[in-house]
């Protein structure tokens, strides 16, 4: 399997773009964290371009960028002319470093600190998303002070939770995020947000059911149940929610078997969800956001890595082991992910060796993958794991006081670093 923008070449070698993986690796050295610019700018433009013709311009696709973020992605998102989504202080500091503007960014998390609150609320972003009964009171006590409105979104849990292959539509209260509908605390929070209303504006209301999803089902679900309370917040309250946003989740493709649907497919049967419950409730189509992640920057990215000792044990395993491991790749050892693996000085070979990807970080778990074929494999040939390019880097760290890669993005034939490889040096920086 390869993914858009990457092919065989004649040599045997894995391109990216029109660059030789192999020329990347020995002129930026591995580990190395690979992205493609056009890959990123094409499933941009896939969701902005969908968004206009479904709700024509009534919406907004913010790039989720607890995904991968850097300076860079920020000004990449903002010239394709999506909002972005931040979690924490560092994120929403590196957004507005890159010059996005605050009013697209959409501040998330469920225990923001009063610092992270005062900073967004002082930058003016877009909207909050509130995710506990505490931060009505924070928020409006920082907005006070500084004689300012914020408008607010509340996070709910809309009772529809869905992972790759199933889905399941019942109470999903034991989640740390949301408030939910079916125990009323979803209610609770709009009173909440009520008695503030000096200092918030309500007219925001979210979901996110879970990630890696390639079923559409949940989705449209999830929409439907989100309308519904919208009308009810209505009926209740009196109070018009002006702005639905039905967070991320699209699927990608790690290996083979995986079948992501077109974006445009989604936000289809999605939006006629929408429509269809705001002419049953008489209400009008509230703007509709979403917050895709994975699918922006999933497939574009690539990980580079050397590969060192082999160890064939027989009659148990053989063990590749790599020049990284789980600092720059935790989600095999997380939670199992799945990748495809292959060695990119001998693409064109056939994959008749089953190995283990295995780092080297002092912990048997660090593995970057488990038995998967890859053509024949020596030591000082390059690997590549396709599709790293979301929470590989931004979940990566120094254990072991291994220094982060570098990332490199690739435009066509041109390739530039937008993330320098960690020093020794800075290790040791805030060390006293
Ligand atoms: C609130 C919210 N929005 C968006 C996303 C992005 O999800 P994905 O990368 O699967 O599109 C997440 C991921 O955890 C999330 O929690």
């Amino acid at each position: 399997m390869l993914n858009p923008g990457q092919r065989i070449g004649e040599n045997g070698h894995l391109f990216i773009g029109e660059c030789d993986v192999t020329t990347l690796a020995s002129e930026y050295g591995t580990p190395l964290y690979v992205m493609n610019e056009n890959v990123i700018r094409n499933n941009c433009r896939a969701f902005v371009s969908a968004f206009d013709k479904y709700y024509g311009g009534n919406g907004r696709a913010y790039f989720a960028s607890k995904a991968f973020s850097c300076l860079e992605i920020y000004r990449i998102v903002k010239e394709e002319g999506m909002g972005v989504d931040v979690v924490s202080g560092g994120e929403l500091y590196t957004a507005m470093k890159a010059g996005f503007p605050a009013e697209k960014i959409n501040f998330h998390g469920n225990n923001k600190t009063y610092l992270e609150l005062k900073m967004a609320i002082e930058y003016g972003v877009g909207k909050i998303i509130v995710d506990n009964y505490e931060e009505f009171g924070t928020i409006s006590e920082i907005a006070k002070a500084l004689n300012k409105k914020v408008e607010v979104a509340i996070r709910i849990k809309p009772g529809v939770e869905a992972h790759t292959h199933d889905y399941i539509k019942t109470g999903q209260i034991d989640s740390k995020f949301g408030f939910a509908i079916e125990n009323e605390e979803a209610y609770r929070a709009v009173e909440k947000a009520l008695e503030y209303k000096d200092n918030i504006i309500l007219n925001g209301v979210h979901c996110h059911i879970g990630s890696q999803i390639f079923d559409v089902v949940p989705f449209a679900d999830a929409a439907e149940i989100m309308m519904d309370f919208v009308a009810e917040i209505r009926n209740r309250y009196g109070v018009e929610i002006i702005e639905l946003n039905l967070g991320g989740g699209f699927g990608i493709k790690y290996i083979d078997s995986d079948e992501p649907k077109n974006f445009e497919n989604y936000i289809e049967i999605v939006s006629d969800a929408v429509k269809s419950k705001a002419k049953e409730h008489s209400m009008k189509v509230p703007f509709v956001s979403i917050e895709p992640g994975r699918s922006i920057v999933g497939e574009a990215g690539v990980t580079l890595y050397t590969v060192g000792g082999i160890k064939n044990i027989p009659g148990v395993r053989t063990y590749v082991s790599v020049d990284g491991g789980m600092g720059d790749n935790i989600r095999y050892a997380l939670y199992q992910a799945e990748y495809t693996v292959i060695n990119a000085l001998k693409a064109d070979k056939e994959c008749i060796n089953k190995v283990t990807i295995a780092g080297k970080c002092c912990e048997s778990g660090d593995l970057i993958q488990e038995n998967v074929m890859i053509a024949d494999t020596l030591p000082g040939d390059i690997l590549a794991v396709l599709s790293t390019g979301a929470y590989n880097y931004s979940m990566s760290s120094n254990y072991n006081r291994i220094p982060r890669p570098a990332v490199v993005m690739v435009k066509d034939d041109s390739h530039r670093v937008i993330v320098k490889r960690e020093s020794y040096e800075d290790l040791i920086k805030n060390d006293i």
